[in-house]
C-alpha cells in the first residue's frame, strides 16, 4: 500500500478481484480495520454509515459496487438506485455511477465495468498529484495553513485533494505547518487528517474549530485550504459543516481561501449554492463524543453535515483542469463548458 512519493503512504479502496476492500474509517485512529464488500447493498451501507467517506472516495467505492452488481448477477438499475441514495450532498457519487451506468448502456460486461471503476479510481489519484502542484504554487514559502475535514488519502483514491496541495506544499517547502479543525460532530480532523499526518510526518497540530479565528489573529497562517463535495456553476461550494465560517474568518482576517477539488465534484447542473442538497444525520452524532453521551437525555440536537461557501469569499478553486481565481459563473463556464 506504500507509493513513492514521501508524504503519502495510505491507500484506502483496494479492489481483489472479486472484493472491495475498505479500510473501516469509523475504528479509526484505534484501530487499522479492514472489511471486504462482496455485493452492492456491501458498498451501499459502507457509504452510508461513514465506513468509507470523503467525495470522490465514495464516489469511487460506488463504482466498484456496480462491478460487484454485474459480477453477482444483481439487477443493475436497482443497484444504480440504491447506491444513489447513500448519501446526497457530494456529486461525486452521482457522477461516478453516470458513467458506470453509461458504459451499461453501452453493453458494457462484468470486466469492461471492472476496468471503468479502475480507470475512475486510476484518474482521481492522478487528478490529485496535479492539483497538488497547482495548489502549492499558490502558496509563498514558509506559510501555515489551516485544513478542515479530512481530504486527504483516506477520502480519495490517494493523495488526497486540500490535503494532496498540503502533501505537496510541504514537500516544496512552502508550508511549514499545518493546522487541522477537530471538525465536530464526527470528527474527521481529530480522527483521520491528524491520523495521515502524523503517519506521513507532517508537521501538524489539532485544534479545536472554534479556535480558527484565535489563529488567524496571530498573522502567520497565510491560506485555508479545504476540499468540496460539490461545486455548483457560480462557484459556491458544499464542503463539511463548518467551511463557511472558516472562509468568512479568513476574509475578515485577510487570509485567503482555496478550494481544491477534482472535476467530478463540479456540478454545472447545479446552478448555486441554494440547489445544492444538504445532508442532515442522525441527532446523536452531536449527542455523545466516542460514543458516551455529553447531553442531558431528553435533549435534541439539529445535525447538518455540510454547508455552502458563496463563491465570493473564495479566492482560488484548483482542479485538475487548472485555478481559477475568484471564481465567477463566467469563468466556471469557461473552465467546465
Ligand atoms: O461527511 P464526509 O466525511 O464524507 O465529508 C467529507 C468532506 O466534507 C470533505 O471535506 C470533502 O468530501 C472533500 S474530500 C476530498
Amino acid at each position: 500500500m506504500t507509493t513513492a512519493p514521501s508524504h503519502d503512504s495510505i491507500r484506502a479502496v483496494q479492489w481483489h478481484g472479486d472484493r472491495l476492500r475498505l479500510l473501516d474509517q469509523r475504528r479509526l485512529p484505534a484501530e487499522e480495520h479492514w472489511f471486504d464488500c462482496v455485493n452492492s447493498d456491501d458498498v451501499t451501507r459502507a457509504i452510508r454509515d461513514l465506513a468509507v467517506r470523503g467525495a470522490p472516495a465514495i464516489g469511487i467505492a460506488a463504482a466498484w459496487g456496480v462491478v460487484l452488481a454485474a459480477k453477482t448477477g444483481e439487477d443493475l438499475a436497482t443497484s444504480l438506485a440504491t447506491l444513489r441514495a447513500a448519501r446526497p450532498t457530494a456529486v461525486n457519487l452521482m457522477w461516478a455511477l453516470d458513467r458506470m451506468k453509461a458504459r451499461i448502456g453501452a453493453g458494457a460486461d462484468a470486466e469492461a465495468l471492472e476496468r471503468e471503476a479502475q480507470a475512475i479510481q486510476d484518474e482521481d489519484l492522478a487528478a490529485n498529484r496535479h492539483m497538488g502542484e497547482l495548489g502549492a504554487a499558490l502558496i509563498e514559502a514558509g506559510s501555515d495553513v489551516i485544513t478542515h475535514c479530512n481530504t486527504g488519502s483516506l477520502a480519495t483514491a490517494g493523495y488526497g485533494t486540500a490535503l494532496g496541495v498540503i502533501r505537496a506544499g510541504v514537500e516544496a517547502g512552502r508550508i511549514e505547518h499545518v493546522y487541522a479543525g477537530e471538525t465536530r460532530p464526527w470528527q474527521q480532523g481529530a480522527r483521520l487528517t491528524m491520523w495521515e499526518l502524523v503517519r506521513d510526518g507532517i508537521p501538524a497540530r489539532l485544534i479545536a474549530d472554534s479556535a480558527a479565528s484565535h489563529l488567524m489573529t496571530h498573522g502567520r497562517v497565510k491560506w485555508v485550504i479545504v476540499g468540496a463535495d460539490r461545486i455548483a456553476a457560480n462557484g459556491d461550494t458544499a464542503n463539511k459543516i463548518g467551511t463557511y465560517q472558516l472562509a468568512i474568518a479568513a476574509r475578515h482576517h485577510g487570509v485567503k481561501f482555496m478550494v481544491v477539488a477534482p472535476s467530478t465534484t463540479v456540478d454545472m447542473a447545479t446552478a448555486t449554492g441554494s440547489d445544492i442538497e444538504i445532508e442532515l444525520r442522525d441527532a446523536t452524532e452531536l449527542l455523545s463524543v466516542g460514543g458516551m453521551r455529553t447531553v442531558i437525555d431528553g435533549a435534541d440536537a439539529w445535525n447538518p453535515v455540510f454547508d455552502v461557501t458563496p463563491a465570493e469569499l473564495i479566492d482560488a478553486i484548483v482542479t485538475e483542469r487548472g485555478v481559477i481565481l475568484k471564481p465567477d459563473e463566467e469563468q466556471m463556464r469557461i473552465m467546465f463548458p
